[in-house]
């Protein structure tokens, strides 16, 4: 069966398309990239549905199949900014009713996980999810993905965009402050908020901007930033792994680009003797293949939805989903 899945969550409209295997045949999207400013909901959803039924087309087109071939349809049903959601939801029901073939909303924390597993062979694992609205550590356990640790203010990209457009780097500074970071040479302490399994960062970012007022350079602040966040998301994902015996961890949303958070989580999965599993870049933003992967992964382990049960879902937890895909 041909699954297409459609994502829109947040700033990233994305077609995907897999087989069975998670062959991944297309895997399309469109970014959002406000002016000026932050994300604005309306804004985006206003342009996710000016680009999807082109960005439906193109995925079709790269997959080398007509869209009769699609057996099933997925969308994103929550967690995300209402605007977005459905509009991701309005297309996907559209098409799977024109279609005449069922449809499945999925949970994106939920999807990254299951792309993770699939692409990269690990079969366990804990998933560090450090993206720009979520950042959480979730695993599995007792039949669901459940959530051992997480943020308690904001997600750990939103952090570094809304910190970078204070200090002048722009909108989207994750890529900033990577670059800028491998050119700082002096660490400066930050606030490090770890609390049991949850971080927070709101008194980081206020030290850092205080940082600038002082003229300390920009790469000493970008790398002092980097070493302190992420020695945060480090600590609590190997607190989950020691507290739930998890050998696999996996790394997902879009921070985990980062080579530096690569790196940290690296070393200290060497030296438990764990493994560290990253997918490639296009599946670790958010994306179609994800959703439709999760979403033919249910259809095929018997979950069946009626239009009507297809409402988006903004607070949608990963924990409430009944994992009925594995055993
Ligand atoms: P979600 O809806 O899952 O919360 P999202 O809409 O924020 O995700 P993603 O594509 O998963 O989208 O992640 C985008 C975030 O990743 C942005 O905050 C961006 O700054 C950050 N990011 C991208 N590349 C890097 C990088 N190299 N280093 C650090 N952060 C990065
Ligand atoms: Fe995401």
């Amino acid at each position: 069966m041909i699954t297409l899945g459609i994502e829109g969550t947040a700033h990233t409209l994305g077609v995907g398309i897999v087989d069975d295997e998670c062959n991944v045949l297309a895997n399309e999207l469109d970014m959002f990239r406000p002016k000026e400013g932050g994300l604005h909901p309306r804004e985006a959803a206003n342009h996710h549905s000016d680009v999807v039924s082109t960005i439906i087309r193109s995925a079709v087109d790269k997959a080398g199949i007509s869209l009769s071939d699609v057996g099933l349809v997925s969308f994103s049903m929550g967690p995300g900014l209402g605007p977005c959601l459905r509009v991701a939801g309005t297309a996907a029901r559209a098409l799977a009713c024109s279609l005449g073939v069922p449809i499945v909303g999925v949970n994106h924390c939920v999807a990254h996980v299951e792309i993770g597993r699939a692409q990269c062979g690990c079969d366990d694992p804990a998933l560090l999810y450090a993206s720009g609205g979520n950042t959480q550590v979730i695993a599995f356990a007792e039949g669901r993905y459940r959530i051992f640790g997480e943020t308690q203010d904001i997600g750990v990209g939103n952090m570094l965009d809304k910190l970078g457009r204070e200090l002048g780097m722009g909108f989207y500074a994750g890529p900033v402050f990577e670059k800028l970071a491998k050119e700082g040479d002096r660490y400066y302490e930050l606030p490090y908020s770890v609390k049991g399994m949850d971080v927070a960062f709101s008194g980081l970012m206020t030290a850092a901007v205080a940082l600038q007022k002082k003229g300390v350079p920009l790469e000493d602040i970008a790398l002092s930033v980097q070493e302190t966040a992420f020695a945060m998301l480090t600590e609590v994902t190997e607190r989950a792994m020691a507290h739930i015996g998890k050998d696999e961890v996996l790394l997902g949303g879009g921070v985990a680009q980062n080579n530096r958070l690569r790196d940290m989580v690296a070393d200290m999965a060497h030296a438990r003797g764990a493994e560290m599993y990253v997918p490639d870049r296009r599946f670790c933003m958010d994306n179609g293949a994800m959703i439709a992967w999760l979403g033919a992964e249910m259809y095929n382990s018997g979950v069946r939805m009626d239009v009507s049960e297809t409402a988006v879902r903004q607070r949608f937890r990963t924990d409430e989903v009944e994992v009925t895909w594995r055993s």
